[in-house]
């Protein structure tokens, strides 16, 4: 049985036109105008509604623990779905000792297969450089992770990396089609800015931005982007939020060096004035790198729209605020003793759709290629992210006419609260086809757990090809 969906506006990287796509088993087998059922074909009338592609949410953490606090798990991932977003690729931290390819391996066996509800890859994230590990890398290429990410960021914390080995991962990686990213921030110069505003007794929330203004990012982007030239390799810069870390993405792609980046939803609409909000309320905003002011977020409007930056994840991460955002509330505690990240899977279109295609900033296809197009490319997804034939049947049905108010209380994300908690939101994804199988119907998930699968992504994604 397949299923006819009739008359949508086909929305795609290149353009829109209205016409029908008809899914045969888990694939899109033709798109086109006059398009006819077979017997027992599912038909849906999608006539005044967008057809896009499912997303794909490259920035996720379903694992990641800070100072012993962990988020909520790929149990929740049915919110992606709601969301619009039918594949997320999550950040295994390296466990120390073990393999890269083993770390991800035991990881998925146990927390993501059989759980997971949307289709799910992984990025690597290198935390113990060993000479045995370095030559590991390339077996990330052959067991279908073919990305990496460092973190240059968080001093003290087992998963910061070093020059040497962010310059020695570069310079392995490219040997396999490994694509490096890095979380560019300055370590050392955030380490000592939050011990002189905590000896200051500066501990609120809002002293997290303070502790790492727009330079501490815009220094390591240039040092990651020396270490890529040094390499001769391509260069992935993930969450871009201020105007001269961009700068240094820019003139790197500019001058012809490969290196791309991707901010995420939350810094297009929200700003240091979040963090500043009454009581430990800022606490729900406090993510790194940390949110900017409002020239930053006209400024990256400007680039996801330009094609200076050429994605747009979540970065979710889900900490509860009642118990694991306040480890960094009372006597002796500080925003330093934040876990940083904010839970935003579910709605990252809403967000682009809401506050980038309505005014007028972005448009339709420019939101398709930055929130599943080119995310699948860089990741090697070769299924994935696009509404064309023998791709994928992961499809979104959009009704633009939905009205609504964005709340923690009624999304799915399993998190006492959300950054975007009261924002409006316009439009939503009515139905959702993973692989062609009706996940989302009349925007509630109708899925189950496990329905989601392990992708594996292709070596020498787009960032080797650019
Ligand atoms: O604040 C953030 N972004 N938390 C998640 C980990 C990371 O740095 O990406
Ligand atoms: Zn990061
Ligand atoms: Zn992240």
């Amino acid at each position: 049985m397949g299923t006819l969906i009739k008359n949508g506006i086909v929305v795609t990287a290149e353009g829109e036109n209205i016409a029908d796509v008809y899914v045969d088993g888990e694939s899109i087998s033709a798109i086109g105008t006059g398009l006819t059922a077979k017997n027992n074909d599912e038909v849906i009338d999608a006539a005044g509604k967008y057809i896009l592609p499912g997303g794909v949410d490259q920035h996720v953490h379903f694992s990641f623990t800070y100072k012993g606090s962990k988020t909520r798990g790929f149990e929740t991932s049915n919110a992606a779905a709601i969301g619009g977003t039918t594949t997320v690729i999550e950040f295994i931290n390296q466990e120390k000792g073990k393999g890269l390819v083993e770390t991800i391996d035991d990881y998925r066996k146990t927390d993501a297969d059989g759980i997971a509800m949307v289709d799910y890859a992984f990025h690597s994230v290198m935390t113990d450089p060993t000479d045995e590990v370095i030559e590991g890398i390339p077996k990330l290429a052959e067991a279908g992770y073919p990305t990496m990410k460092l973190f240059m960021a968080y001093k003290g914390q087992f998963f910061h990396a070093d020059d040497d080995a962010i310059l020695k991962a570069l310079q392995k990686g490219k040997e396999a089609g490994v694509t490096v990213m890095v979380h560019a921030e300055n370590a050392d110069m955030i380490d000592t800015l939050t011990k002189q505003l905590i000896t200051e007794g500066k501990t609120a929330p809002y002293y997290h931005a303070v502790s790492r203004p727009p330079v501490v990012e815009a220094e390591a982007t240039r040092r990651a982007i020396y270490l890529a030239e040094l390499a001769d390799a391509p260069l992935y810069v993930v969450h871009v939020t201020c105007k001269e870390a961009l700068a240094e993405v820019k003139a790197a792609y500019t001058r012809g060096q490969k290196v791309f980046g991707e901010t995420c939803a939350h810094y297009l609409v929200l700003d240091t004035s979040d963090l500043a909000k009454p009581g430990f309320e800022g606490a729900k905003y406090v993510c790194s790198p940390a949110l900017r002011t409002e020239e930053h977020r006209e400024a990256l409007w400007e680039a996801v729209d330009r094609k200076w930056l050429n994605a747009i994840s979540s970065d979710h991460c889900g900490f509860d605020y009642a118990q694991q955002k306040h480890m960094g509330y009372g006597e002796g505690n500080s925003f330093a003793d934040i876990p940083n990240g904010a839970p935003s899977l579910q709605n990252r279109l809403n967000i682009l759709w809401t506050y980038g295609v309505c005014p007028g900033k972005l448009s339709r296809s420019r939101l398709v290629d930055l929130y599943a197009t080119t995310p699948a490319k860089i990741n090697g997804l070769d299924k994935k992210g696009q509404l064309a034939i023998g791709f994928d049947a992961d499809i979104v049905i959009f009704d633009p006419t939905y009205e609504g108010i964005i709340s923690a209380e009624t999304n799915s994300e399993g998190v006492d609260y959300s950054p975007f908690e009261g924002f409006e939101q316009k439009g939503r994804a009515e139905t959702v086809l993973l692989r062609g199988q009706k996940i989302v119907e009349h925007a509630k998930y109708i899925g189950y757990k496990g329905q989601g699968r392990l992708v594996h992504g292709k070596p020498f994604g787009a960032a080797y090809q650019w």
